[in-house]
């Protein structure tokens, strides 16, 4: 079965059974501090397992397009990716733990559906502890489903339980479901040890809510979130060992054996070939939501994803720029189910071909520079290592990620040192890129009063700064934190300081008046005719929430808001910068 008829049947199913598809959410979070890319299914839907209505319903089904970059290096071999699509259904204090097992049951096993035998199916459930009790419910469900007891593994929270999001709120334990995939027939008893039984899904039961003391009480809203690799499903499905080798990289591959004027077989794909097919494809996708390649956050993430391919690329001979002949091929093959690849191709292109010119030139320079790094350590010196002045100087001069000079210096036995470099990249600049790697924490689920200020700030400030700059000006990224708030918007030029103070004034002019924050649910054509300001296209298709502020601000948001300006205190602008070409950024907090 293609990876396009599982994606497919999952929605449908899903359909079928009462719930509403939503659009996959931006690859960027909206509003989450805590976390760069969109990392599951769940991830943007935080705010609604916490309890906030979500104008879709109770039921709801996606897949959602993920980064997860927390295995960057690993990427290379049969498994890992950086880029994935997850598969997800939603209940949103609807069902629970009867019919979300009864669901996964037929799903999996269903004739139409994905026709797995059950005897290739395992499944784990959790075992109980101190704190919360065995998941016996989950696991007669699974008992009354014909899965027999030496088939049911119960362990404990390290593996079978998710959340909360962040040290508090929503969480629980969750089941997950295994396929055999060594030799037949597979063996009669579970066990969670042996690799050959791959975890496919997660059906997570969220029923609790872990207080700020440690404490797991009852919740009121009982949730369910489940999630599905789609690469890792459509190879195991097909009877492959890597997703790699699925029609899903096939075209990739094609595009690439092109380039190098050679035809090789599926099987034999080296690390390098899988790093270029990877990293361009992720790298495609974080251009389709407007990220471009920078120096902090996602634009160094996206930087480093890039220029890692590039140098993969020199590896197997290619020397002409090819990153954007291979973002075509991404194009082609995901355009269809999402359509902002084909919307953005123009400035996928752009951007790679520019990004590649800029680092072809260093490249080369800066590897001649590496060797002379490496030729000067004589070779019975045992601990090899690279200083971090000159692991700077490096990244600097030539434009080397850190990350690659590390992996450079690895495969000649050397060591980078890591906190040189670091202390010598803060002495340089003013900005520091921590956070790049920071795991998901769930900021989204911060609904503090403070937040809800400042995302009702943030709102007056998109509507001021279209005032003074002029309408071209959008919103390219938000991220709000109880402290501050922090606006990326399209914008060539810097602001003046008399710009800057319009901009100020506006917004405190807007809370002088003490304008109510009215919420209003309607459908996305009727949020567009009414002239609400919103990224449309990553919205959800059915209702949205859009909140009005007098006649100063129209938007579409998931909230959280304070109920009058009134309530925000002073807005000030605290830094404006760039943050990458053609986005300026603005942090500015608000002093109560
Ligand atoms: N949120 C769960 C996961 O990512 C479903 O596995």
């Amino acid at each position: 079965m293609k990876a396009a008829e599982i994606r497919r049947k999952y929605i449908d199913f899903f359909k079928k059974r009462n719930h509403v598809e939503i659009k996959s959410a931006p690859l960027i979070p909206e509003n989450d501090p805590t976390c760069l890319f969109t990392t599951a299914g769940m991830h943007p839907l935080v705010p609604y397992l916490l309890g906030a209505k979500h104008p879709a319903g109770k039921r709801l089904t996606d897949y959602q397009k993920c980064i997860r970059t927390g295995d960057i290096d690993e990427v290379g071999d049969a498994v890992h990716l950086t880029f994935f699509e997850m598969l997800g259904n939603w209940s949103l204090g609807d069902y629970f733990k009867k019919e979300m097992i009864g669901m996964s049951f037929e799903f999996l096993t269903g004739k139409e559906n994905l026709n797995i035998p059950v005897d290739m199916l395992a499944v784990t459930v959790f075992a109980g502890d101190g704190d919360c009790p065995f998941d016996e419910e989950a696991f007669n469900e699974w008992r009354s489903h014909g899965i027999p007891e030496e088939r049911i593994a119960k362990l404990g929270k390290k593996d079978n339980w998710w959340g909360p999001a962040g040290t508090t709120g929503p969480c629980g334990p969750d089941t997950e479901m295994f396929y055999w995939t060594g030799p037949l027939p597979a063996p009669q008893v579970f066990d969670p040890a042996d690799k050959r039984w791959v975890e496919i899904w997660n059906d997570v039961f969220m029923q609790y809510n872990k207080t700020a003391d440690g404490k797991f009480e009852p919740l009121a809203q009982r949730n369910v979130d489940t999630g599905m690799g789609l690469e890792r499903v459509t190879a195991i499905l097909q009877g492959k060992t890597s997703c790699y080798e699925t029609e899903i990289f096939a075209p990739i591959f094609a595009k690439l054996d092109e380039i190098r004027g050679i035809t090789v077989a599926p099987e034999v794909r080296t690390s390098s070939e899988r790093i270029i097919a990877d990293h361009l494809r992720a790298a495609t996708f974080i251009l389709a939501d407007g990220i471009t390649p920078g120096k902090v956050d996602q634009p160094y993430v996206l930087r480093r994803l890039i220029r890692r391919a590039i140098r993969e690329g020199r590896k197997l001979g290619i020397t002409e720029p090819f990153t954007a002949k291979i973002a075509d091929a991404v194009i082609a093959e995901f355009g269809d189910v999402y359509p902002e690849l084909r919307e953005k191709a123009d400035i996928i292109r752009e951007e790679l071909t520019r990004e590649e010119k800029q680092f072809a030139v260093t490249l080369e320079k800066g590897t001649h520079e590496f060797q002379k790094l490496i030729d000067r350590v004589p070779a019975h010196i045992e601990k090899k290592i690279i200083s971090g002045k000159n692991a700077f100087n490096l990244y600097e001069t030539y434009g080397f990620p850190i990350e690659l000079t590390e992996e450079m210096a690895r495969e000649k036995g050397f060591q980078v040192d890591r906190a040189g470099y670091d202390a010598a990249f803060a002495k340089h600049q003013e900005m520091s890129r921590a956070g790049a790697e920071q795991k998901f924490k769930g900021g989204l689920a911060d609904s503090s009063e403070a937040t809800a200020a400042l995302h009702s700030a943030t709102h007056l400030l998109q509507a001021a700064l279209r005032k003074v700059l002029g309408t071209h000006v959008e919103q390219r990224g938000s991220n709000i934190t109880a402290e501050r708030l922090r606006f990326d918007f399209s914008h060539e030029e810097k602001l003046t300081p008399e710009q800057l103070k319009q901009v100020e004034d506006l917004v405190n002019d807007a809370i002088r008046r003490d304008l109510p924050i009215i919420c209003e649910e309607m459908d996305l054509e009727t949020a567009k005719k009414s002239g609400a300001m919103g990224l449309f296209e990553n919205k959800y298709d059915a209702k949205v929430k859009v909140y009005t502020m007098g006649d100063v601000s129209k938007e579409i948001c998931g909230g959280p808001h304070a109920k009058r300006t009134g309530e925000l205190g002073v807005f000030k602008i605290k830094k404006e910068e760039s943050s990458s070409r053609g986005v300026r950024r603005i942090k500015a907090v608000l002093e109560r």
